[in-house]
């Protein structure tokens, strides 16, 4: 029997450059020790159990009561300016909470995302990819992730939360930071995010609209504010980067694959295949999902310290030799996580990629890799550096834009134009410096919107 206590055995430092440059190579490794778990550490000195094999990722998931998801006892053992808490710190949220808070904190989140109309988000998709397409198209040369995945990523979520576009930015700014999870900088990018969610929260309420963030607060559940600014928090942390990242990473394969990339561009594999090919082998979160026993749990022939965090290794998982076989239509991964806390919007996400990527290869279907791949280092993602390619340079047809969103529901009975009718600044990632000011912070009471007139998704 083994216990992993700090300094007794030889951890896999999962946030190094030579772990990014081949992340296989490692899980290979950590495979031929046969065991379902692994000693690692997040961050120097911040030490962690790694689950690599796929039932076991099942298991931990699908038992809250041995594996709770809230860090608060184990955050306690960390010094509060340690980066990796920006990526794993409490704050009041589904992610963080079990039982029956989690299930009333997360029915909101759910129903919101339910209720977004795959034939608006599609418009919305095409609408921010042919504007992005068209600003590069002509030069012949772009770097995808900056002029194509990331500004596309955030405003569609944007438009979707109806986040104004000043705020967008200051969230765009700080949730990049924070995911890059190394120095300080990390933690003044959540800070700065968090203090824009929380503008966000305090001014919604007046400009409610036909978008996520309003039908959270019309949820009968009423969520208080910090919940509020959790929900937005989560929808944000958990959304953008690993959509960014699936997005950016499939279109890379399919240039730097021949397999994969003929099968797409010949039509032989389905886009939305592509996608599970890419959340099967190199999943765009691939370290996530921290749970944190407060009792020590004996898991397999290994006792578990208490108030040690345990992650799911996804991409290991994914791979793990006893599970492999034809994948072809198979969604059996755990990319999106399993049990109570799986992604709640799989949908949404599948559709904003597939879009996003449909479109970039239907207008410039020659596209190619134009430098050496750079991966980033870092815990928890699979993220590349940039993805510089060259194409024919092409015109692209003059096109009608997409119509503003419509305004607020009767619902509400507020005659207010929807929050999020217009778009932020679409190149935010490469220019994070040019920053709106801060919205003004309007202190109004929130009206009471909740129970008996609001929508009852369960
Ligand atoms: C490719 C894109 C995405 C991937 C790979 C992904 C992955 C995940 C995973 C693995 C979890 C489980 C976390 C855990 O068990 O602790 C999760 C949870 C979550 N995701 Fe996603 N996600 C994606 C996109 C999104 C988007 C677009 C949104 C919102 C707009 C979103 C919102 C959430 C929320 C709110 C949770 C927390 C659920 C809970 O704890 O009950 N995700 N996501």
């Amino acid at each position: 029997m083994t216990l992993f206590t700090p300094g007794d055995v030889s951890r896999v430092k999962l946030y190094t450059d030579d772990f990014a440059a081949d992340p296989h190579r490692h899980y290979h490794e950590m495979h031929r020790t046969g065991s379902s778990l692994v000693p690692v550490e997040l961050a120097p000195g911040i030490n962690a159990t790694l689950a690599v094999r796929y039932p076991a990722a099942l298991k931990i998931l699908h038992d809250p009561e041995h594996f709770p998801a809230d860090p608060r006892r184990w955050q306690q053992t960390i010094p509060p300016a340690d980066p990796v808490l920006a990526m794993l710190g409490y704050y009041p949220s589904t992610r963080f909470c079990d039982g029956p808070e989690h299930k009333r904190v997360r029915q909101p989140i759910k129903a919101a995302l339910d209720r977004v109309d795959p034939n608006r988000l599609h418009a919305e998709v095409e609408d921010a990819a042919l504007s992005l397409i068209e600003s590069f198209s002509e030069r012949g040369e772009a770097d995808l992730l900056y002029d194509y995945s990331f500004p596309l990523v955030f405003r569609v979520l944007n438009r979707l939360m109806g986040c104004p576009d000043d705020l967008a930015a200051q969230i765009a700014e700080g949730m990049t930071l924070r995911f890059n999870a190394i120095g300080e900088e990390s933690v003044r990018g959540a800070a700065q995010a968090k203090t824009a969610f929380e503008r966000f929260a305090a001014v919604k309420p007046d400009h409610l609209g036909n978008d996520i963030a309003s039908a959270m607060i019309l949820h009968h559940q009423n969520l208080k504010d910090p919940e509020l600014v959790g929900a937005f928090m989560s929808c944000y942390g958990a959304g953008i980067q690993p959509l960014v990242n699936l997005i950016t990473n499939t279109l890379c394969r399919t240039m730097a694959d021949d397999r994969f990339g003929g099968g797409v561009l010949g039509g032989s594999m389905l886009v939305r295949d592509a996608l599970d090919e890419e959340l099967f082998y190199d999943p765009s979160m691939s370290v996530f999902c921290a749970r944190y026993p407060t009792t020590p749990v004996l898991f397999e022939d290994v006792w578990l310290p208490v108030d040690e965090p345990i992650l799911i290794g996804i991409t290991a998982c994914n791979n793990d030799p006893d599970i492999q076989g034809d994948r072809t239509g198979n969604r059996a991964h755990v990319a999106w996580g399993a049990g109570p806390h799986m992604c709640p919007a799989t949908s949404i996400a599948y559709l904003i990629a597939q879009d996003a990527v449909e479109q970039l290869l239907d207008v410039l279907p020659d596209i190619r890799l134009a430098t050496a791949l750079t991966w980033r280092s870092g815990s928890f993602q699979r993220a590349l550096a940039g993805l510089r390619v060259v194409f024919p340079p092409y015109t692209m047809p003059p096109r009608v834009p997409a119509p503003p969103l419509r305004p607020a529901t009767a619902r509400t009975d507020m005659s207010i134009p929807a929050c999020g009718a217009t778009v932020a600044s679409p190149d935010y990632a490469n220019h994070l410096h040019d920053l709106a000011d801060h919205a003004t912070h309007r202190d109004r009471t929130r009206p009471d919107i909740a129970s008996s007139e609001g929508p009852h998704e369960r």
